[in-house]
């Protein structure tokens, strides 16, 4: 179906706290019980879930909208709400063309629904906010599947007011956050207010308009986003490395751009050098399922984004969650390697024009060091992954603020020919696998030189 669709699949995250029912969500518009079946209750990986355009407008009880929509489908990422996650959130995140912030409506705002919406707006992700568990609301009269203006229609006044007021609680903490927003049924211009939609992951209330919106969004704010060429070459994200029964180490990867095909040399972001190896199996998961039940993957030849796929294929051990997958051609693949080495070596973090320069071993590593420096709002000025190069001491040389002549490195050694240059240099290098220790490292230095 996709073939003669104008756009590609958008990418939507699903965010938010631990509990608020991002999995139930996704388990609601797919239909099935992944959640009955979840190792406690914490989501441990990023799933993927295509939903067909045709099944979506059936769901909102409108078929006749088929042709109206020009993108094929929506393809939802799960991330975990518990607050280790925080790279997997911010993966997502910055992979995501929309989102859905889920917040409990009888909990209101949560410090990872907070994490949330300000990684959303470090990329400036257009999202919808959804206020889940309206059936808990006392009094609230349940009727299933239907969209939320219905449903309101026959709740009693006590309970609209109710809603209302926790909408506007909700509405306060946006603005908090720098984000005007209102219930979405009054909500003229969803590029000037974010709409909140109160829903039921339970009961299906309300997740017709959640679909509606967001395909809403996608058309109007996205196309020039989303128009792609399936004869572009094939780039992705990986989401997760895993060990598979009979495949060795694959790669989780969200394809979000080009096609890739069995047999194709694919170059992926690693620490050290890129590697550059052979596609030897694609394994796509069927529409309406999830990416981590390995039995329902089916092996395919090619396949054309936005998708979830598993790719099989020799050397991924080494391989780095984060990073870029592009396919080469037959006489660039060194050429890709290289640009993937030069933007892991320079990660997008917020970072800014001072401050001192952090390198760690991992994305992961080096996204729980730029929170932690924030924390203690020690300013950075530049993020990056691996040993501590030549380069690095060049670059931070040259600051003049003392204080900020310096170099936190987590996890990671220094190079021979950075340690030949740092001696004829004044900057201070602090190095050590555990992360508030090299901050008091760093904070008990600049204290003793104040003194
Ligand atoms: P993490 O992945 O751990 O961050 O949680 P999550 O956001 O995916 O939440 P999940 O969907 O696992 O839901 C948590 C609990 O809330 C489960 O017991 C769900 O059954 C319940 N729940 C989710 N949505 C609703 C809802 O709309 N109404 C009611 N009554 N319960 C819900
Ligand atoms: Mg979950």
């Amino acid at each position: 179906m996709a073939e003669n669709k104008k756009l590609r699949t958008p990418i939507v995250c699903v965010m938010g706290h631990v509990d608020h029912g991002k999995t139930s969500l996704l388990d609601k518009i797919r239909g099935t019980a992944v959640v009955a079946g979840e190792a406690g209750a914490i989501t441990q990986h990023i799933g993927a879930t295509e939903v067909p355009i045709d099944i979506i407008v059936n769901k909102c009880g409108q078929p006749q909208l088929i042709n109206k929509f020009i993108v094929p489908g929506l393809l939802f990422i799960d991330t975990p709400g518990h607050h280790a996650f925080t790279s997997l959130r911010s993966r997502g995140g910055a992979l995501a063309d929309l989102a859905i912030v889920i917040v409990d409506i009888n909990e209101g705002f949560m410090p990872q629904t907070i994490e949330s919406l300000q990684i959303l707006k470090r990329f400036k992700t257009p999202f919808v906010v959804a206020a889940n568990k309206i059936d808990r609301i006392p009094g609230w009269r349940t009727n299933p599947e239907k969209p939320f203006a219905e449903s309101f229609k026959n709740q009693s006044e006590n309970v609209q007011q109710l809603i209302d007021t926790r909408i506007y609680e909700l509405v306060g903490e946006l603005y908090k956050l720098g984000f005007n927003s209102e219930r979405y049924d009054r909500v003229t211009d969803f590029q000037k207010n974010v709409g909140i939609v109160p829903i039921s992951a339970a009961t299906g209330e309300g997740v017709a308009d959640i679909l509606m919106i967001l395909l809403g969004l996608a058309q109007k704010f996205l196309e020039s986003n989303l128009r792609f060429d399936a004869n572009n070459p094939g780039t992705g994200t990986v989401l997760e490395i895993k060990e598979e029964k009979g495949l060795g180490t694959t790669i989780d990867v969200i394809l979000y751009d080009g096609t890739l095909k069995k047999g194709d040399t694919i170059v992926v972001g690693s620490l050290g050098n890129p590697i550059i190896t052979k596609v030897r199996a694609l394994l796509k998961p069927r529409p309406l399922t999830e990416i981590q039940t390995e039995e329902k993957f089916k092996s395919v030849n090619e396949v054309t984004a936005a998708i979830g796929v598993k790719i099989a294929a020799p050397s991924l051990e080494k391989a780095l969650a984060g990073t870029a997958v592009r396919v080469a051609g037959s006489d660039n693949a060194d050429e890709i390697a290289k640009e993937i080495k030069t933007e892991l070596e320079q990660v997008t973090l917020p970072t800014g024009s001072t401050g001192v320069a952090i390198k760690a071993d991992t994305i992961g590593s080096l996204e729980a060091l730029v929170n932690e420096l924030t924390k203690e709002e020690i300013p950075i000025r530049k993020a990056g992954v691996g040993d501590i190069s030549h380069r690095d001491i060049v670059e931070v040389a040259a600051i003049e603020d003392p204080y900020y002549s310096v170099i936190i490195g987590f996890n990671v050694s220094m190079l021979p020919d950075a340690r030949e240059k740092i001696q004829s240099s004044e900057i201070k290098v602090f190095m050590g696998n555990i992360i508030y220790r090299l901050i008091d490292d760093y904070k008990d230095w600049v204290k003793k030189q104040k003194e």
